[in-house]
């Protein structure tokens, strides 16, 4: 149902590993909808998934880049410059990682140097990426930069651990700049707090097959999937959205406002209905 809606947009998304990725359907699905697009992952991920199918896909390259280090990000936004051209209109920042969760670290008891790690791929990265693109002037003025976050930041969900606090960084962050790059140069940022997910990021989160159920259950409209989350990304992409900045959106199917539902009051009392009115 590609309807045009990018077409002469152009944009960097950051974090397609493999097909599963949120990014990597925003990728496909922004280039379906008449966008030019660079990829950009880091040299390891790279190498270890399949971005370099996405990019034939595409018809377009991919720069290495370690979202953490500020010269890796200069030589990114160069580089994808010189491919576009010129500045460009959009981008994307699809990166979580926290080896306190992936090393199964309790939140009560977290090492501090895998804490700074997971903030400053996960939270910081964000800062540096829009402080190195607004340092290059490289967004066009209503342009649109968005990020994607989880609603650990603000409900606490178990096994997320430090994930949380990151993703609450994020979010500031997401205002911070805002105001920033609004007042300067229209230009809007956002983030989008997405459903429960399978993809490799999100299977790192301990019982997350119990958790996408459990939030299946929870949302009228049940979970939103990574090709939802791309085409809602393309909507903020869009001319349609230019007045929609420093927001938390959330694109969960309704979770976020559901305080209990009838189908998890129907498994909560299973087998117990005598004892219900
Ligand atoms: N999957 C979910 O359940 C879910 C739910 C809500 C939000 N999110 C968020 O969506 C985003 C994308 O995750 P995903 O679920 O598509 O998983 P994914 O594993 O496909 O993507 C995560 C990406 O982060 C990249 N990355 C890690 N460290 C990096 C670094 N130092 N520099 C640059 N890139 C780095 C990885 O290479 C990978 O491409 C993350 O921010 C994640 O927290 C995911």
């Amino acid at each position: 149902m590609a309807t045009q809606l990018l077409k002469g947009k152009k944009g960097l998304i950051f974090g397609a590993l493999n097909e599963q990725s949120i990014a990597w359907k925003v990728a496909e699905r922004a280039v379906e909808e008449g966008a030019e697009i660079v990829l950009t992952n880091t040299a390891v991920s790279i190498r270890m998934g399949t971005i370099g199918k996405l990019a034939e896909k595409c018809n377009t390259i991919v720069v290495p880049a370690d979202a953490t280090s500020v010269a890796d990000l200069e030589n990114l936004i160069d580089k994808t410059m010189e491919h576009f051209g010129g500045k460009f209109d959009f981008m994307l920042h699809s990166i979580g990682m926290s080896p306190n969760v992936r090393k199964g670290v309790p939140y009560e008891s977290l090492n501090y140097d895998y804490l700074s790690k997971t903030l400053d791929i996960s939270a910081i990265s964000f800062h540096k990426a829009m402080q190195v693109a607004r340092a290059k002037d490289a967004i066009n003025d209503w342009g649109s930069i968005v990020a994607l976050s989880y609603q650990a930041a603000q409900r606490t969900v178990c096994e997320y651990g430090d994930m949380a606090d990151a993703k609450a960084l994020l979010e500031s962050i997401a205002r911070s700049f805002g105001y920033i790059l609004g007042r300067e140069k229209k230009i809007r940022v956002n983030t989008v707090s997405q459903s429960p997910t399978l993809t490799t990021a999100g299977s790192g989160v301990a019982g997350l097959a119990d958790l996408l159920g459990y939030a299946e259950r929870m949302s009228p409209l049940g979970n939103a999937s990574a090709e939802d989350c791309a085409d809602y990304i393309l909507t903020l992409f869009s001319d349609y959205t230019r007045k929609v900045t420093m927001q938390n959106l959330f694109h969960d199917g309704g979770f976020s406002s559901t305080g209990i539902s009838n189908e998890i009051i129907d498994i909560y009392f299973k087998g117990t209905a005598d004892e219900r009115e």
